[in-house]
C-alpha cells in the first residue's frame, strides 16, 4: 500500500507547530482573510477571534440580510425575525385518505404506516412540474425508541413490528401545495407513492448481474428489493431525485452465533449480532449466515423519477459502494456528468464520478440518466501543500479483478491506492458561482487515534488538523482550470467549527468562528440559488462541557465570499437538523427537523404530552421575500 499520511510529520499529538503552519496557509489562502494578515498563526491557533474584524466586516459587506438568533435549548424552532415556519408534513401523516391518522398510543401499524410519511426525514428535494409541486423525501431510519415506544423492549416483536419498522424507512414522495401562504401535503396525488425495504429496483451499472450480487431473491444478480438508511440526496439536471444508502449494514444479522463475517463485509460493518432492528424475524433477507450477498446489494446511489409514479427505482453501482453521505451532481464545461460523494465513516473517503458520455440537455431524460451507469470512479488524495489529486479506482490502480469488484468493494478500492482518510464526509455542496466544491467532515473522535476499518491510519494533518476532532469542519477545494473533470485541484478549511468559551487553541476554531455563531459537528450542507451556503449541525447538543453554550443544533447561513457565518435557525430538543430544498421562487425554505426528543426529552411539533415526531418544515419571511 502506499502512503496514507497526509502529513508525515504530524505526530500522534498535535503541536501548535503544525497546526500554525496550517493556519497560516488557510489565512493567506483566504480571501476573506485578507484584512488579517499580519496576525499571526500563533494568534490564529490560539482562537484570537477579537483579532479578525469579522463583525465590521459583515457589516460592511455581508450578503446575509437576517439578524442572528442565539443559541438555545428550547422545545421549538428559533428563527430570526420577520421570518415564520410551519409543519408540512409528519411521520405518521397519512399520504392517502385510506390510511389512518397518527395514533400517538400505539404509533402505527405495519399497514398504516405503509400509507404514511415515513421516519426520520433527511435529504429531500423539491420538484416543480406543471405548477405541482412534488417533494422527494428520504425516511432514513427509524428513531426507535419512540417509534417502538409501544413496545417494552423499544424494537419489534413480531412480524407486523418488522413491517411497520420497514415501511418507516426509504422514500415518500407527495405532493405539497401552498394556499393562503401555508404550505401541506396534498392528500390522494397521483404523484404520492411510498418506496420501502420492500420495493422492487433494477440494478445498473458494472456490477449489474455479477455473481457477489446474486441472491435467493434475485438468482440474476440485476435486481434488489427496497432501499433503507437513505441519508443525503442529490438531484439531476434532467429530473431525477437521488436518494444515497448510507448505515444499510446495521439491519442485518446471523442467526448463526458462529457464523463468520467475511473480510469484505466486515469492512462495510455487518456483524453477526443484531442491533435492535430484528428485521431477520420476520424476513430471511436480513440473516447474513442464510444470504450473504444481500448486504451487496446495498450501498449505492438509488435514482428515482419523482414525477413518473410507475417507474422502477434504479441502483447506480458506478458511483460506488460505501455509506453514501449524498451526491452533489455537477455538469463540467465539457458535458461530463461529475458527482461528488462523501463515505460518512471515520477515517473513510471522499469520491468523484465522471460519466463516459457527455450531457445533453435536448436528449431524453432515460439517455441523460444512462449516464450514471458508465463512467470512472475516483477517490480523493489531499497533500498537505493546499494541493490534491484524483486518484482512479480501475483493476490497474487498485489491483483487483474487475471494475464490478471496485463498485461492490470501493472502500477496498480506495484503500489500495493510498487516499486520505478523512473525518467523516457528510453533504458535499457545488457552488453555483464558480468551480468550487465544500465538504462537511463532521467529526472524528478516532482522528490521530485508531485506523479506520480497512487498517489505513488517520494521522492529523492536511484537510483533517485536529486529533480527537469533536467539533469538525468544512473543506473546499477548486479543480485545477476550473474543470470539474480535473485530476487535480487545491483545497483550504472554510471552516473549522470549535468552542472559543471553552478552549483557546485549536478546539476554538478557526477564524470565523466566534461565540456568537458557533456550533458543533456540521452535516448537511447545500448552497442556494444566490450563492449563499447553508450548514446543518448533527452534534451534541448537551450543552455542556466541550458543548457548552453551542445549545441543540441548528442551521447557520455563510458568505463564502467573507467567511461570514450567521446562525439563522435552532431545532427543538435532541433533534438534528438535516435536509434542505427550496421552493422555484426562492421564497419557501423547506427545512427536515430529524429525530427531537431521541432521548425521550421532546414534545416537537405537536407539543403537550404528544409522541415526538420528526418532520418537514416550510419557512417563509413574513415580508415575502427571499430566505436568507
Ligand atoms: Fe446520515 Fe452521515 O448522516
Ligand atoms: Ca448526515
Ligand atoms: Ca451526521
Ligand atoms: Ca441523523
Amino acid at each position: 500500500m502506499t502512503d496514507h499520511n497526509t502529513n508525515n510529520q504530524t505526530a500522534i499529538h498535535p503541536s501548535i507547530t503544525d497546526f500554525d503552519r496550517l493556519a497560516e496557509k488557510a489565512i493567506s489562502r483566504r480571501g476573506f482573510l485578507g484584512t488579517c494578515v499580519g496576525v499571526g498563526a500563533s494568534a490564529f491557533a490560539m482562537g484570537v477571534t477579537s483579532a479578525f474584524p469579522m463583525s465590521a466586516l459583515a457589516k460592511s459587506s455581508s450578503r446575509l440580510s437576517f439578524n442572528a438568533v442565539a443559541a438555545n435549548t428550547l422545545d421549538t424552532i428559533t428563527l430570526p425575525q420577520g421570518y415564520s415556519w410551519q409543519v408540512v408534513a409528519s411521520w405518521g401523516d397519512p399520504l392517502w385518505s385510506k390510511g389512518s391518522e397518527f395514533d400517538q398510543a400505539t404509533r402505527g401499524t405495519g399497514q398504516s404506516q405503509e400509507l404514511a410519511f415515513g421516519d426520520n426525514n433527511d435529504g429531500m428535494a423539491l420538484f416543480t412540474h406543471n405548477n405541482k409541486h412534488i417533494l422527494a423525501v428520504n425516511n432514513e431510519y427509524v428513531n426507535r425508541k419512540i417509534f417502538h415506544g409501544n413496545r417494552t423492549s423499544h424494537a419489534p416483536e413480531n412480524a407486523d413490528d418488522v413491517r411497520k419498522s420497514k415501511a418507516g424507512h426509504g422514500l415518500t414522495v407527495m405532493e405539497v401545495t401552498q394556499t393562503n401562504g401555508r404550505w401541506s401535503m396534498v392528500k390522494d396525488s397521483s404523484y404520492n407513492r411510498r418506496i420501502t425495504v420492500d420495493s422492487p429496483m433494477d440494478i445498473t451499472g458494472p456490477a449489474r448481474g455479477n455473481d457477489m450480487l446474486k441472491t435467493a431473491a434475485d438468482p440474476t444478480g440485476t435486481r434488489s428489493k427496497g432501499t433503507w438508511n437513505n441519508c443525503g440526496n442529490g438531484r439531476t439536471p434532467w429530473g431525477t431525485y437521488l436518494a444515497c444508502e448510507e448505515n444499510f449494514n446495521g439491519y442485518f444479522s446471523s442467526s448463526d452465533e458462529n457464523y463468520t463475517i467475511s473480510n469484505e463485509l466486515s469492512r462495510y460493518g455487518v456483524k453477526a449480532k443484531d442491533r435492535g432492528y430484528n428485521w431477520s424475524l420476520s424476513d430471511e433477507r436480513f440473516d447474513v449466515s442464510k444470504h450473504p450477498n444481500e448486504a451487496n446489494r446495498a450501498g449505492y446511489i438509488v435514482e428515482l423519477d419523482p414525477l413518473d409514479p410507475t417507474s422502477t427505482p434504479k441502483k447506480r453501482t458506478a458511483l460506488g459502494r460505501f455509506k453514501h453521505e449524498n451526491a452533489e451532481v455537477v455538469i463540467a464545461d465539457n458535458g461530463h456528468v461529475v458527482v461528488y460523494m462523501g463515505d460518512d465513516e471515520r477515517g473513510e473517503f471522499l469520491y468523484k464520478f465522471v460519466s463516459k458520455n457527455k450531457y445533453d440537455k435536448n436528449a431524453s431524460n432515460t439517455k441523460n440518466s444512462a449516464l450514471l451507469e458508465e463512467g470512472e470512479l475516483f477517490v480523493a488524495k489531499f497533500y498537505d501543500q493546499g494541493v490534491g489529486k484524483w486518484l482512479a479506482l480501475t483493476p490497474k490502480t487498485t489491483g483487483m479483478g474487475s471494475q464490478a469488484d471496485i463498485c461492490i468493494h470501493t472502500r477496498i478500492a480506495a484503500s489500495a491506492v493510498g487516499a486520505t482518510t478523512m473525518d467523516r464526509p457528510e453533504w458535499v455542496s457545488a457552488n453555483p458561482n464558480k468551480a468550487e466544491i465544500y465538504c462537511a467532515l463532521t467529526n472524528n473522535k478516532n482522528r490521530g487515534k485508531k485506523p479506520n476499518a480497512g487498517g489505513d491510519t488517520t494521522p492529523a494533518g492536511g484537510p483533517n488538523p485536529r486529533d480527537v476532532n469533536n467539533y469538525g469542519q468544512i473543506v473546499r477545494w477548486s479543480p485545477v482550470n476550473a474543470d470539474h473533470t480535473a485530476s487535480e485541484f487545491s483545497w483550504d478549511l472554510f471552516v473549522m467549527a470549535g468552542n472559543p468559551t471553552v478552549h483557546s487553541d485549536a478546539y476554538a476554531g478557526s477564524a470565523n468562528i466566534t461565540v456568537d455563531n458557533m456550533f458543533n459537528s456540521p452535516d448537511g450542507i447545500a448552497f442556494d440559488q444566490h450563492g449563499i451556503l447553508w450548514i446543518q449541525t448533527d452534534g451534541k447538543y448537551s450543552n455542556k462541557g466541550d458543548y457548552a453554550n453551542q445549545g441543540n443544533n441548528q442551521m447557520l447561513a455563510a458568505d463564502t465570499n467573507t467567511g461570514e457565518i450567521r446562525r439563522f435557525l435552532v431545532g427543538p430538543k435532541e433533534c438534528e437538523v438535516t435536509g434542505s430544498t427550496w421552493s422555484e421562487d426562492g421564497k419557501t425554505l423547506f427545512v427536515g427537523i430529524q429525530h427531537p426528543g431521541e432521548k425521550g426529552n421532546s414534545h416537537f411539533p405537536d407539543g403537550g404530552n404528544s409522541v415526538p415526531r420528526s418532520s418537514v418544515i416550510a419557512i417563509t419571511k413574513d415580508d415575502g421575500g427571499y430566505i436568507g
